[in-house]
Parts: C-alpha cells; structure tokens; sequence
C-alpha cells in the first residue's frame, strides 16, 4: 500500500459502536420524528430563500426588492447598478456570506449530517456501510466546513446592514431609494417593521452564539484572572456561552423568521397583504 493510500485509509470513517447498517439501531424512541421535522423545515426555507434571492430575477425579470421603506433582508445591502446582467440576482451578491455561514454552522453541519446523509441519521443509529469510503471532513468537499469562523466574520457585515434596515422599516430615516420614497418620515409601528426587528435580533442572536465566536473570545485562554484584559474577556465568554447553550434555538427561530419576513415584503409589495402599521406624528 502506499504512503498516500495508509493516510487515507487512516482518514476514513471509524466503524463506531452502534448497530452497522443504515437505520440499525436497538433504540426503542421515535427517534426518526426530529430529524424528518427539521428536515421538512430546513428543505423548506432554503429551498425559498434561494428561489427567492436568486432564482427568482434571472427567472422572471427585474423585480422590486424595496419599497415604502422595506428592503427584504435577502438583499440587504442591496448592490445594483445600471449595467448590471439580468440574471444576476442581487441576492447573490449578499447571500453567499449567510449560506456560507449556515452551511459550515457546527449545529447545521450535524443537523443536515443526519437528515440528508444518515451520517448517522440519530444517536445510536447505523449508518449506510458506505460512509466508511469517505475520509470525512479531511477531504474535499466537506474539508471547507473549517472556514467557518471566516464565514463568521463575514456574517456581522450583512448583519450590521440588517440593523440600519430597521431605520427606514419605522420611518425614522425617510426611504430614498425604495419605489415609494418618503421624504418627510414620521414615526410607524408596523407587522412588517416589527417582524423585521425580531428577525435581526435573531440572527444577532443566532451569531453572536456560534461556537467559533465563543472559542475565539475565550479560547486559547490558561487563566481569565491574570490581567484586566482577560477578566474582560472572561465576562464576554461567559455571556456568549449563555447565548451558546441554545444555538440550536437562535438557528431554527432565525431561519423560520428570515423566510417569513421575505414572503411578507414580497406579499406587501405585490398588494396582497396590507402592513397593520399605525404612525406618529
Ligand atoms: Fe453555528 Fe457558528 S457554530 S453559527
């Protein structure tokens, strides 16, 4: 056998202690209940989110992504320009960042592991034989999962985006770019403001609990008491961990309410829903 050949035969998926063969497993729970619901809601939602961001322009033309103050949070910031070829979405060219940064997310990565691979499909649970040709996340593709705390920095871009969205979205800076632009704003509460203020207070959530954000704050730590500035980081740590412990929560809750907050302004904007908005001033 060859060098190359041992290292990748050392690579290669353990055989591990559950039951061998796919779905295998002494188990006596309804253990296939969660991964079939998250798969359903995940094949949803992604499924939307990218028909929705960049299938849909190419697809059906120029669309309008922004108005009376509203801009969907798929294409936040919205990038356009005169020339620009129509089947490019801008959706595409913010999208990237959040599918990059889902996709390599630790919690997501054992999620869609389980519901779309059976790798394995549940605690316990045996997997296809075949899994053990595969050398894991030490080869192409799934070795690009470890850009995720790339990924991550990338993501508080978008998301900063996301936050000055919400200005407009309660008229407290007039829309000058939307099809209805405001030029004298007064104050509004709105359904659509205010599911887009929930929707960023989740992905803010969801990201400030990423596990590569934690180890980066606390990580590669000996002692937190040694100087002021490790006290500092310490209390961080420990406020990112509280958020940590329900990663899983902020993922599923900003992926529901990201989609419900696309449909609404898609619906407002085609005159289907109304807004619910009551205004100041
Ligand atoms: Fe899920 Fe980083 S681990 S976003």
């Amino acid at each position: 056998m060859t060098v190359q050949g041992a290292v990748l035969r050392a690579l290669r998926k353990p055989r591990g202690t559950a039951a061998q063969g796919f779905g295998k497993t002494n188990r006596k729970d309804n253990w296939a209940i969660y991964p079939v619901i998250q798969a359903l809601v995940f094949t949803i939602c992604a499924g939307y989110l990218t028909f929705s961001g960049i299938l849909w322009g190419p697809l059906f033309g120029p669309q309008v992504v922004q108005h009376d103050g509203y801009l969907s949070p798929l294409f936040s910031p919205l990038i356009v320009w005169p020339t620009m070829p129509t089947w490019l979405s801008p959706g595409l060219l913010i999208l990237w960042i959040p599918i990059g940064f889902r996709a390599t997310c630790y919690y997501y990565r054992k999620a869609y592991y389980r519901f779309y691979f059976a790798d394995p499909a549940g605690c316990a649970v045996g997997e296809p034989t075949i899994h053990r040709r595969f050398a894991l996340e030490n080869a192409l593709p799934f070795i690009l999962q470890n850009l995720h705390r790339y990924m991550l920095y990338l993501a508080f871009i978008p998301l900063a985006f996301l936050w000055l969205d919400i200005l407009p979205a309660f008229n407290i800076v007039p829309d000058t770019a939307g099809t209805d632009a405001v030029t004298d704003p007064h104050f509004r509460i709105s359904a659509l403001g205010v599911l887009f203020l929930v929707n960023v207070i989740l992905l803010t959530g969801y990201s400030l609990s990423c596990h590569s954000l934690r180890h980066l704050v606390g990580g590669r730590l000996d002692c937190f008491s040694c100087t002021r500035a490790r006290r500092v980081r310490y209390t961080l740590w420990q406020r990112l961990t509280d958020l940590n412990r329900n990663h899983m929560w902020w993922a599923w809750c900003s992926l529901i309410t990201v989609t419900l907050a696309d449909v609404y302004a898609r619906l407002y904007q085609a005159g289907v829903v109304s807004d619910f908005a009551i205004h100041f001033g």
